[in-house]
């Protein structure tokens, strides 16, 4: 506030409910929020003790950021080991995983819920599905995410009133009672079991990539009202409009990547890829010698397209990706699946 300028985001000491997954496990635990069960370590030897008396697969998650790649979902006692070493002893992403959280292996549905938050007021955004494997079947490592879609028929108006009487209104009812005033949108990663009910993954203090393109290629209110509403504290006057047909967004990525890829190849196809009802997003791209499109990030581009229903916007969105080519380039062939066999059943 120096400079008068007025910003859309939560504070530092806020943002620590994304920047720390010890904050935020401790945050949900002191406020009851539903979330798996935990340990903290920042030692091998215990964490490793620990381990021992583990059921698996479980979940081993850096503590700081990692882009989305710090969680690690292991299958048995040997490959938990290693991944505490490699986080804990051997540095393997910095500062970030000098301290793990460990937690126990949750089953469900996800699904991504964003709110645009102001101090207590709360203007939720549409439900989406994001694919955090790097590959088909929910496959190979986490990434920041490989595709979306909204809305997900796994967040019904049910399950909806379920995430916010249990997730969404208690965190920001307990950042405020710990003087915290939240502006921003808060996204809240979720695991949804048989029954209904929702566990915290994480918390996002951002409106999350890929998720945002799908949701923002629905949305019909104008954003930047909503956004100045929420920093004129007057979130409870705006309404938040969708188009009633699906979006869906598929991630073209570099091969390699979460781990490492090349950059610098050309990227053909992109203008007719780009037609009504698609949006190619640029994400990893930069302007080459001759002001074309080359790669430059593992996340190259997020193909995404409207249609009547998840499946038509499925195949919309694939179509558009066969226009598009470039060295090394791959992507999940099964974004949108999981609601298609919902749908099905
Ligand atoms: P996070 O960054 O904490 O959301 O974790 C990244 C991804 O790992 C999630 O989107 C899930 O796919 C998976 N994951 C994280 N925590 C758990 C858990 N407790 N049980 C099962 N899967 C999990
Ligand atoms: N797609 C999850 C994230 O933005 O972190």
């Amino acid at each position: 506030m120096e400079r008068d300028l007025l910003c859309f985001g939560p504070t530092e000491q806020a943002a620590q409910l994304e920047g720390s997954k010890n904050f935020a496990k401790r945050f949900l635990v002191r406020h009851g929020i539903p979330t798996a069960d935990f340990r903290t370590f920042t030692d091998v030897l215990p964490a490793v003790q620990f381990l021992k008396t583990c059921r698996f697969p479980i979940v081993i998650k850096a503590d700081g950021l990692a882009a989305g790649k710090g969680v690690i979902i292991a299958e048995d006692f040997t490959a938990a080991k290693q991944t505490v070493n490699d986080m804990i002893a051997l540095g393997k992403f910095g500062d970030a995983g000098s301290c793990v959280v460990i937690e126990d292996f949750l089953q469900g549905v996800e699904a991504s819920y964003i709110c645009v938050v102001d101090g207590d007021q709360i203007l939720p955004m549409a439900a989406s599905q994001d694919h955090k494997a790097a590959f088909d079947g929910d496959t190979g490592p986490n990434t920041g995410g490989m595709g979306a879609y909204s809305p997900t028929p796994f967040v019904d108006s049910n399950v909806e009133e379920r995430i916010l009487d249990h997730v969404i209104r208690p965190t920001v009812q307990g950042l405020l009672n710990e003087g915290i005033h939240y502006t921003g949108f808060l996204y809240a990663g979720l695991m949804i079991d048989q029954a209904g009910n929702p566990k915290v993954l994480e918390f996002n203090c951002r409106f999350g990539d890929p998720e945002t393109q799908p949701i923002l290629f629905r949305m019909q209110s104008d954003l930047v009202e909503v956004t100045m509403a929420a920093l004129a504290h007057r979130l409870d006057q705006v309404t938040a409009l969708w188009d009633p047909r699906a979006a869906l967004g598929v991630v073209v990525a570099s091969k390699g990547y979460p781990g490492s890829y090349q950059t610098g190849a050309q990227i053909h196809g992109l203008k007719s890829a780009d037609q009504e009802n698609i949006k190619v997003f640029h994400a990893g791209t930069a302007s080459g010698e001759n002001e074309e499109a080359i790669v430059s990030g593992g996340r190259v581009l997020c193909v995404t397209a409207l249609g009547e229903n998840i499946s038509v916007a499925q195949t919309n969105a694939y179509q558009a990706i066969s226009k598009i080519s470039m060295a090394d380039m791959y992507y999940r062939k099964d974004i949108g699946q999981k609601a298609l066999q919902e749908l099905l059943d």
